[in-house]
């Protein structure tokens, strides 16, 4: 049995795993990953659930929101990031407009991400209104994990990144949606950018476990997204956010201290340098003292 980096046991984890932490009152870990370094360090560190988010649009792709992120551009992440998780829950979003129509839409892009990316469940936002083609892919054997509160691809409708849940009609409009996603049988819901309030009436009501944004400590679990843990993301962070590291102040001084070496000629030093064997140096000695001796 392998190890994390600070002795636990590593053991894979299904949806079932995640079901049963809620019951057992054990909090679930999850964070965002989108390539294979960062998602080895993830799953390697004993993380419950990585996550492809969508998010990915903005933090590794420079989109200005995550409305234009294709399924195709998502696979190419939820790859990568396959070949580096071994134990985590491996949850892909699809994206913004990949199940917003035909629910046969939804289920074949839903597909793609299960057969091309090795995906165990796909994420997909909304409440009430998404139960059916939510229901509908979890027929066709895909888990679901649902997503509500501040849900990013409803930016314009929402007017901007604004917390959800603050007036009595709003809680009861999430509460009815977190009891369909419930009842549909989701494998965990994700709530983002709710009162601390909002999210523990949720969690309490539904058996699916929650796993919490912005949506206070009561939830099942928490999630990150990773780029804001070890702040890689240009900007003031989210009140919800804490960093656990400094990963840009770190690659700017490697960065820096690289370019002033080059610059200082201290890079690369000879110990870094590729030698001649001793035999091939032994002849092109010869045959360069040879051509001076004919030059003279
Ligand atoms: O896209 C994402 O990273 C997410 C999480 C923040 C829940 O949806």
């Amino acid at each position: 049995m392998s190890l994390t980096p600070i002795g636990e046991p590593r053991r894979k984890i299904t949806t079932a795993t995640i079901r049963e932490r809620k019951f057992e009152h054990t909090p679930i870990t999850c964070l965002t990953a989108y390539d294979y370094a960062t998602a080895r360090l993830v799953d390697e560190a004993g993380i419950d659930i990585a996550l492809v988010g969508d998010s990915l649009a903005m933090t590794m792709l420079g989109y200005e929101n995550t409305l234009s992120i294709t399924v195709d551009e998502m696979l190419h992440h939820v790859k990568a990031v396959r070949r580096g998780v071994k134990d985590a829950l491996l949850i892909a979003d699809m994206p913004y407009g990949s199940y917003h129509g035909e629910s046969s839409d939804a289920i074949h892009n839903a597909t793609r991400f299960v057969k091309e990316g090795g995906a165990e469940a796909v994420k997909m936002e909304g409440g009430e209104k998404r139960v059916d083609v939510i229901r509908r892919v979890i027929d066709a054997e895909i888990p679901v994990a649902g997503h509500i509160g501040l849900t990013p691809q409803s930016v314009n409708v929402m007017g901007g990144y604004k917390v959800q849940g603050k007036s009595l009609n709003a809680i009861e409009q999430l509460m009815r949606d977190a009891v369909a996603l419930d009842r549909a049988g989701v494998a965990c819901i994700y709530l983002e950018g709710i009162p601390r309030e909002v999210g523990a009436m949720i969690t309490a009501e539904v058996e699916t476990p929650t796993i919490g944004i912005g949506a206070g400590p009561d939830c099942d679990g928490q999630v990150l997204v990773f780029h804001d843990l070890v702040n890689l993301t240009f900007g003031p962070p989210a009140k919800f956010v804490r960093r656990y590291g400094d990963v840009a102040a770190l690659i700017t001084q490697s960065v820096l201290a690289f370019k002033a070496d080059i610059i200082s000629r201290h890079f690369p030093n000879d110990a870094e340098s590729y030698h001649l064997p001793k035999e091939t140096q032994a002849a092109l000695d010869t045959i360069l003292r040879r051509k001076h001796a004919i030059q003279r």
